[in-house]
């Protein structure tokens, strides 16, 4: 039966509407504000600190990633790991053997529970705090560390919420700490070839890229190769965004000089049928149609594409997917006026002039001539380590500029700049796909940055 409704409740309701339509608008403001945020305190241009002779590491989450951290970190010269901390006291106790093995003092351990990086950060005196811990972990150990006098490192993503690439910025800072995501993927030797070939012009004036994460972690999701097991399914249930934006953004921002001379200003994101389809599908596959993992929706889109336009105009195409049935792809394009290069599924190359008209050529031709300096000289030393070597490269440098007292390859604002694309993609997924505009987390520094050049190690 239908309910009437009288001309004062009539009133009444429309009055509520109006109060809720007020309070979302509030609320709205308030997340532009958070958008737009100023810390109090003042940007830096880059942060130069004192040279560190023998860099003192605290060690935090020694999972699939973390050890390969600290077996990289136990081969470089300069870094000593005074201290490790993990909730699984079996991990801690396998990096003390790892470093007894290296002929290296024992660390001390901190494994009291989630929270016992503080008192590591407390007690010890460490030059930096390094973590590989789930995502939700990254913020608060990375400003326990800058707060307790020490630089930070973390995992990726940086942040996971744009009020956590705040506080990274706001502490960095007020600390003058060093605050860096670590973006491996910056290292690997065919991103350092392009940015080499990008660096001396071979590609003109850059124009287009395409870059992303795709790679199928439904054994990770739904296995037990995370601890706690279920940490990265949880975000898969919760949130539709792009929840890994950085393995792809990170060179690509490094060549187009974002931070630095560029900056990203607005983004796009569309999802797939969201809740996930394939998700939905692998849960009944594995545990039959009425196990509460297969009646659960999982919010993570299995196709979630964002296009990001930077000051220079040029446009980037980022996808996110893990959910699928599909082989490894990070895509990887880049495009100028005098050609193109794409690394997967095969490595190709088209510059006008050098390559027969409209045919690709294969990039390897092209490795000896364009291999960055870096590679030279650490390839032989990274072999065996993590993900191709690039794992070691990038926790070379780490040291190396902490040692040298240099500004970082990537620094507080790079790391927040690729990483806030979680929450907007998240927000702009919510809209409908409305353009949502990035912050500057430089506060207009970034017209006066110098953008990374070629390092040598
Ligand atoms: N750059 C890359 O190529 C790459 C590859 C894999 C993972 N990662 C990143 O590394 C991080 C860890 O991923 P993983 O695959 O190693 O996960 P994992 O589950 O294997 O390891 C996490 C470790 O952290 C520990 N831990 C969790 N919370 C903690 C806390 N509060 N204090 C101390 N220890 C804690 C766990 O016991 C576990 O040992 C994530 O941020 C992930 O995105 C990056």
């Amino acid at each position: 039966m239908k309910k009437k409704i009288s001309r004062r409740n009539f009133f009444k309701i429309s009055g509520t509407i109006g109060l809720g339509a007020a309070l979302e608008s509030c609320a709205l403001r308030k997340s532009e504000n958070i958008l737009q945020t100023h810390p109090k305190t003042e940007p830096m241009g880059h942060l130069v600190t004192k040279p560190i002779d023998t860099v003192k590491i605290g060690y935090v989450g020694i999972g699939n990633q973390g050890s390969g951290h600290v077996m990289n970190l136990l081969r470089i010269e300069g870094a000593e790991i005074k201290a490790v901390c993990d909730m699984r006291e079996e991990r801690t106790l396998w990096a003390q053997e790892q470093c007894r093995l290296h002929g290296k003092s024992i660390p001390a351990a901190y494994n009291k529970g989630p929270e016992d990086y503080q008192r590591m950060c407390d007690t010890e005196d460490l030059d930096l705090v390094y973590n590989a811990t789930p995502w939700e972990w990254h913020v608060p150990i990375s400003v326990k560390a800058m707060k307790t006098g020490s630089h930070a490192a973390s995992e990726v993503p940086g942040a996971i919420t744009l009020e956590g690439c705040w506080e990274l910025v706001e502490t960095s800072e007020k600390y003058k700490k060093h605050c860096c995501t670590m973006e491996n993927c910056n290292y690997d030797r065919t991103e350092l070839m392009l940015f080499n070939m990008i660096r001396q012009g071979l590609f003109g004036e850059l124009l287009y890229a395409e870059c992303g994460y795709l790679h199928d972690l439904r054994e990770y999701k739904f296995g037990n190769l995370y601890y706690p097991p279920d940490w990265r399914l949880k975000y898969s249930i919760k949130r539709n965004a792009d929840l890994y934006p950085t393995h792809g953004l990170g060179p690509v921002s490094q060549w187009m000089g974002i931070t630095r001379g560029n900056k990203f200003e607005y983004l796009v994101s569309m999802s797939s049928p969201s809740p996930s389809l394939s998700l939905k599908r692998e849960a009944i596959k594995r545990y039959g149609e009425d196990h509460p993992r297969a009646k659960t929706d999982y919010a993570l889109g299995d196709v979630i594409s964002t296009l990001i336009k930077t000051n220079k105009g040029q446009s980037i195409l980022v996808t996110h997917d893990t959910n699928s049935p599909r082989p490894y792809s990070r895509k990887i394009l880049i495009q100028g006026t005098h050609g193109l290069a794409r690394k997967y599924p095969e490595q190709k190359i088209h510059i006008e002039g050098l390559s027969p008209s409209h045919k690709w050529e294969d990039l390897s031709e092209y490795r000896e001539q364009y291999k960055h300096p870096l590679l030279k000289s650490l390839e032989e030393k990274a072999q065996g380590a993590g993900h191709g070597g690039m794992d070691f490269i990038e926790d070379f440098r780490l040291i190396q500029c902490l040692r040298e007292g240099k500004p970082t390859d990537s620094d507080v604002y790079d790391g927040v700049t690729i990483s806030a694309v979680v929450a907007l993609s998240e927000k702009s997924i919510a809209a409908r796909s409305s353009p949502v505009k990035f912050p500057d987390f430089t506060r207009g520094k970034w017209k006066s940055r110098k953008p990374l050049g070629i390092v040598t190690a």
